[in-house]
């Protein structure tokens, strides 16, 4: 034990949104490198970036034509040698977006596939013939629509998508692929990054694709059964990792694993397996069964998280995952709207983006914020159903109206629970473009908020909780000690955490009304109370905790 990344408290940066230095209205490389004074105070030790290579940006940047090159719109490799060595000089790690999946179809390997199966090429990818004129198999895409689609040049055969059409799948059963990952991986590791965040590994294998996946109806359907977390691979996974570790064996390896399981997620993160040193699930959100609304498709609609199935998934992950196993902590992310929109109360958006920071980050794990959850914003809104530009928006938008909904309601809709309305740059003042860019940003997003200028000048703000609790956070007792939840109550989240001398106690009230706890006796005397948000009243032996609000209660000796 005893790696760097035990200690990270990991910061995302949305690059295209954090700080634009040339006015083009486009966050890039210069504007991070700017900007890296901000971590240190706020606590943070490690930024991931979402991708920067060289990318046609159909999926913001997830979509790469080089992977040795920057995309041009970030700048340069000569500014993305200066990020990585002025954030080193400041004690700050970099961890890389890589894209194992697929490509951009812009891609030379996939350019190169278009000749035919003489290619050398051509078997990078997956490619499979269609039947009596349909497509090989009734697998859908995450994007929408069949994986399937056929191009013009090449006869009778259809390559297969997980993602967006112009985004096709790597073909990793081709050991030709695998060792070319391994060498972009290396590559970087070589130019002095910390580590890689595995997009969407879990999707590496692929079940035989001469079969249907079990459906009533008669268009494709998500077969995650199909493309999801396959035996095979966690040996792709080893075998890549093993690749780069050989040479940089401090390399931090975070999987994106969004459909993994907590048995899966131990597979993944299994010890001395040179696979994930820790995983992302999207599995530790469940929320409130939905009123039957069949008629109106359930993605674009907000979703209650369901606190009960919330508290066994962090039980079920904290009591799996034990070290030397490691987990993450995270409320968000750029593919789900925000924690406080989609978590947070409406009445009281400052107290709860505190105490679900509390709540969350105290737990055992690795804390992975995402940009701009340290100022509490909130889903900002675009101005048109159009503007999102995504197809499953449309048929959203279409079943909705079919419905009776109104056009403001469908919007409303949609703002508050896609993935770009998260996507909107980081305020940092007031005023013309909020001292993110001079122009017009790429993203037309209003986003409502207390800047970060603003937050910093104000003791009580959002950005100082987190600096308060991520200096807490650094304590052993935080990182290393035992984690067990304390559910005496439907309105709390409640846990503690313990070492051999020290123990404390976290209490969150998780609704909207004043409620009060009688403290078992072991707590009636803590011999120190922190991070105090909004209104805490002690009595003897009992607490009031008002709406929201919260505390962690600390004392030396420990109990169980
Ligand atoms: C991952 C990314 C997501 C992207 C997808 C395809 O899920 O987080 O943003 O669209 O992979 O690369
Ligand atoms: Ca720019």
């Amino acid at each position: 034990m005893g790696e760097w990344y035990d200690n990270a408290i990991v910061y995302q940066v949305y690059p295209k949104s954090f700080k634009d230095s040339n006015g083009d209205g486009i966050g890039d490389l210069a504007g991070i490198t700017e900007k890296l004074d901000y971590f240190t105070p706020l606590g943070v030790n490690t930024l991931w970036l979402n991708p920067i290579f060289k990318s046609p940006q159909v999926d913001n940047g997830y979509d790469v034509s080089d992977f040795y090159g920057i995309d041009p719109q970030l700048g340069t490799m000569h500014d993305f040698d200066t990020l990585v060595s002025e954030a080193h000089a400041r004690g700050l790690r970099i961890v890389l977006d890589m894209v194992l999946n697929h490509t951009s179809d812009q891609h030379p390997w996939f350019q190169q596939a278009l000749q035919g199966p003489q290619n050398p090429y051509y078997d990078y990818y997956i490619w499979a013939n269609g039947h009596a004129g349909q497509r090989p198999n009734n697998w859908g895409s995450f994007f929408g629509g069949s994986v399937w689609t056929q191009h013009p040049q090449v006869k009778d055969r259809y390559y297969f998508h997980l993602f967006e059409r112009r985004m096709p799948d790597l073909n990793w059963r081709n050991p030709l692929v695998r060792g070319e990952m391994i060498k972009v991986a290396n590559f970087w590791a070589d130019r002095g990054i910390d580590g890689l965040r595995l997009d969407a590994f879990i999707h590496l294998a692929k079940a035989d694709l001469h079969q249907n996946y079990p459906t009533t109806g008669a268009g494709p359907v998500v077969a995650e059964g199909m493309f999801a977390n396959l035996p095979a691979v966690q040996s792709y996974l080893a075998e890549f990792v093993a690749g780069i570790k050989a040479d940089h064996p401090d390399l931090f390896i975070l999987g994106e694993a969004a459909s993994a399981t907590v048995n899966l997620a131990a597979d993944y993160t299994r010890p001395h397996a040179d696979m994930a040193d820790a995983v992302i699930s999207f599995r530790y959100f469940p929320t409130e069964p939905h009123a039957a609304r069949t008629a109106v498709p359930q993605n674009y609609q907000p979703q209650r998280l369901d606190w009960l199935g919330f508290k066994q998934v962090m039980t079920d992950w904290q009591q799996t995952l034990l070290a030397p196993r490691r987990l993450t902590l995270y409320w968000g992310n750029h593919d789900m709207a925000r924690v406080a929109t989609r978590v947070g109360s409406r009445r009281y958006p400052q107290r709860s983006a505190k105490s679900l920071a509390t709540l969350m980050y105290l737990q055992r794990g690795i804390p992975v914020l995402y940009y701009g959850d340290e100022l509490g914003l909130s889903n900002g809104t675009l101005a048109s159903l159009a503007a999102f530009g995504d197809p499953t928006v449309t048929a959203f938008a279409n079943a909705a109206r079919a419905a009776g909904w109104s056009p403001e309601r469908i919007l409303e809709n949609v703002n508050a629970t896609h993935k770009l309305t998260a996507r909107a740059p980081l305020p940092w003042s007031d005023g013309v473009g909020h001292g993110f860019s001079t122009v017009a940003p790429w993203l037309a997003v209003t986003q409502e908020g207390t800047p970060v200028a603003d937050q910093m000048a104000d003791a009580d703000s959002v950005w100082h909780h987190y600096q308060a609790l991520f200096q807490l956070k650094q304590q052993p007792l935080f990182t290393t000690g035992a984690w067990q939840l304390q559910d005496w109550a439907p309105w709390l989240y409640a846990y503690t955490r313990t070492t051999e001398h020290e123990q404390a106690l976290i209490l969150v009230n998780i609704s909207d009304r004043k409620q009060t706890l009688t403290l078992p006796a072991a707590w009636q005397h803590p011999a120190a109370s922190k991070l105090p948000v909004g209104s805490v009243a002690r009595h003897t032996d009992s607490v009031t905790l008002g709406p929201w609000s919260s505390v962690v209660y600390m004392k030396k000796e420990t109990t169980n």
